[in-house]
Order: C-alpha cells, then structure tokens, then sequence
C-alpha cells in the first residue's frame, strides 16, 4: 500500500488535469460567438465592450446570469441579453474557464 500512494496522488492528479483541458476546449468552442465583440482572447478591440480575459471565473458566471435574469439591464446590457438566454449552467461555467485561462 505503502507504494501504491504516489502512483494514485499522482494518478489523480494528471486526470483533474484533464479535466481541465476538456472543460476549457469545450469552452473555447462554445465561445466563438463571444469572440466577434469581446476578442478571441477576451481583449475586446471596441473601447466600450469589456475584456473577459483573466476574469475570475465566479464573476463571469455570476455576470452571465445577470443578463439571463435581467438583473443587469443598464446601457449596453441589452446586447449581452440574447447571448446569455442560450447558455445553461455548464455552458457559462466552461465558457469562463476559457476565458479566465486564454493567454
Ligand atoms: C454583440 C456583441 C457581444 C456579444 C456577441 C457578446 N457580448 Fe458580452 N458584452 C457585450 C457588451 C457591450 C457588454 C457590456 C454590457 C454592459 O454594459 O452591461 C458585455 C458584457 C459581458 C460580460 C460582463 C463583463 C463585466 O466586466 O461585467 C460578460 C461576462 C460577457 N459579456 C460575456 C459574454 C459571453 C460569454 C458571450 C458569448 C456567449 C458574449 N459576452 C457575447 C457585447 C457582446
């Protein structure tokens, strides 16, 4: 048992890793949309539309939501509004991954 530790740390390990790299090319397909205001990288090259890259992904979320309940309605919000309505819980979630790690 002794030995078989490291081997299932590190086992572990490399498949949550994975599971990142999965969760973040799903993303990045599921964001191509996004990409033609806010950038393919999330660095938006209209002054006015905001920069998603290296956003913490709760705050993406939580802002997507916004838009899907109408919490936020203000100005340009209107725009965001028919992007959010498409997205289930997972589809946010894997779409902030992509943008909180895109370099
Ligand atoms: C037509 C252009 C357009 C498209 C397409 C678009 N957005 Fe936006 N997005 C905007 C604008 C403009 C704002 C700022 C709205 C406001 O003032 O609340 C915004 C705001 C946001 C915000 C809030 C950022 C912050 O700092 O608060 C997030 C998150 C976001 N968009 C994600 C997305 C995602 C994910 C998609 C694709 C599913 C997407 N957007 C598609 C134009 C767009």
């Amino acid at each position: 048992m002794r030995y078989l530790l490291p081997f299932i740390f590190l086992f572990s390990l490399v498949s949550s890793f994975s599971v990142f790299a999965d969760q973040f090319e799903l993303g990045k397909k599921k964001a191509v949309v996004c990409m033609t205001c806010h950038g393919a990288k999330g660095i938006s090259k209209i002054p006015t539309y905001p920069n998603l890259q290296g956003q913490h992904v709760e705050y993406l979320v939580a802002s997507l939501k916004a838009y899907k309940n109408r919490h936020r309605n203000e100005g340009l919000a209107k725009l965001m509004h028919v992007h959010a309505d498409k997205l289930s819980e997972k589809d946010m979630q894997d779409i902030a991954v992509y943008f909180n790690r895109v370099k």
